[in-house]
């Protein structure tokens, strides 16, 4: 089969992450006959530079013609001081939302050989955890009206979060069907005990719940959940949650796998194009050095085989191969903890991860 990707590798890091999930496409399309067509679009700081716009028109029509898209990073410190509407993040926030990506799943799970480079507790590490965080990523406070006006105290600024019902719903079904495909059990974080937001948020999901009766539903104030995430993460199975939330939450999420160099994510919305990306950012300290882990990347690359062109073999193959290197004790230097020896380059990291595909 052929399928069409749009690459938008980004800025910092986000080049060479990308380069080395496009290496790891390649080697399955060789080995299962299959064609990947990468075109490359420009968006954040690097569109910026060449059109000065972090989102250019035509990468978002590439991006909505493509089967799917594989992003890298965007941002950067070189456009920290653009104006909000023209920062690289705009770019990032511009392609979920034209593209109609609402439901983004970020899977967080603790492998047996990095278990060593948990910062938890060893008797929590031993219970081991594998969680699905499904974040809410076209509403709230990341797109409700903002602004600057002159306030109580003088000048302030503001950022609204509103919710629709229908926003809820979407995400509560997407997160109730995961939750069937998994252990059954969804955890809703919200903060109703001060939020209007979050009071109507808990209302839909318990509407929506009953649509699921073989599915078990606990709701969560997000600040409890920040705590249970160190205190006891094999409590959650799938957990949905708010775009703010779930931005938040995942990263610390992230931190107990050993590293935010590991996780990737499927952003999806109606249509079976998605887009995915790693949920760390462009590390701008060490872009450019061969040092970033291309994990977080394959891994995204191997979710986009599953959930955009239901290819699971050969997402199993890449999942199989990151399992093994990891499994063989190689480490690029993000992963906390590390063990002695010089640690992995990007490049070594993915030649390593080929040879086992
Ligand atoms: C993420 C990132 C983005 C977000 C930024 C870069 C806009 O932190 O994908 O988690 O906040 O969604
Ligand atoms: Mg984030």
């Amino acid at each position: 089969m052929q399928y069409n990707i749009a690459l938008v590798k980004g800025d910092g890091i986000g080049p060479e992450i990308v380069d080395s999930a496009v290496r790891v496409l390649e080697k399955i399309g060789e080995k299962f006959g299959h064609t990947f067509n990468c075109t490359p679009y420009l968006a954040g700081g690097c569109a910026i530079d060449a059109c000065g716009v972090p989102l250019p028109d035509e990468t978002v029509e590439g991006c909505k013609n493509a089967d799917s898209v594989l992003l890298g990073a965007v941002g950067g410190p070189k456009w920290d001081k653009m104006p909000g509407n023209l920062r690289p993040e705009k770019a990032l926030l511009g392609l979920r939302s034209a593209l109609g990506l609402y439901t983004n799943l970020r899977p967080a799970r603790l492998y047996n050989s990095l278990k060593e480079e948990c910062p938890l507790r060893p008797d929590i590490v031993e219970k081991g955890f594998d969680l699905m965080m499904v974040r809410e990523l076209t509403g709230g406070i990341y797109f409700g009206e903002r602004g600057r006006r002159d306030g109580k105290y003088g000048p302030e600024a503001y950022d609204t979060e509103a919710y629709s019902v229908m926003e809820v719903e979407r995400i509560a079904r997407a997160a109730f069907d995961a939750a069937r495909k998994r252990n059954k059990k969804v955890t809703s974080i919200d903060k109703a005990n001060v939020l209007e937001t979050s009071r109507l948020w808990r209302e839909t999901v318990h509407r929506i719940a009953e649509e699921y009766p073989d599915v078990t539903v606990t709701d969560m104030l997000v600040d409890n959940a920040a705590m249970q995430l160190v205190r006891n993460p094999s409590q959650f199975d799938v957990v949905v949650t708010s775009n703010m939330f779930g931005d938040i939450l995942s990263d610390e999420a992230s931190q107990i796998t050993g590293s935010i160099g590991l996780l990737p994510s499927a952003s999806l919305g109606a249509s079976k194009c998605g887009l995915y990306e790693p949920i760390h950012g462009s590390a701008p300290d060490i872009a450019g050095q061969n040092k970033a882990n291309p994990i977080a990347t394959i891994l995204s690359a191997a979710m986009m085989l599953r959930y955009a062109f239901d290819l699971a073999e050969e997402a199993d193959a890449i999942e199989k191969a990151v399992d093994a290197v990891l499994d063989d004790g190689l480490r690029t230097a993000d992963i906390i903890g590390r063990s002695e020896g010089t640690p992995l380059t990007c490049t070594e990291m993915t030649d390593e991860i080929l040879k086992r595909i």
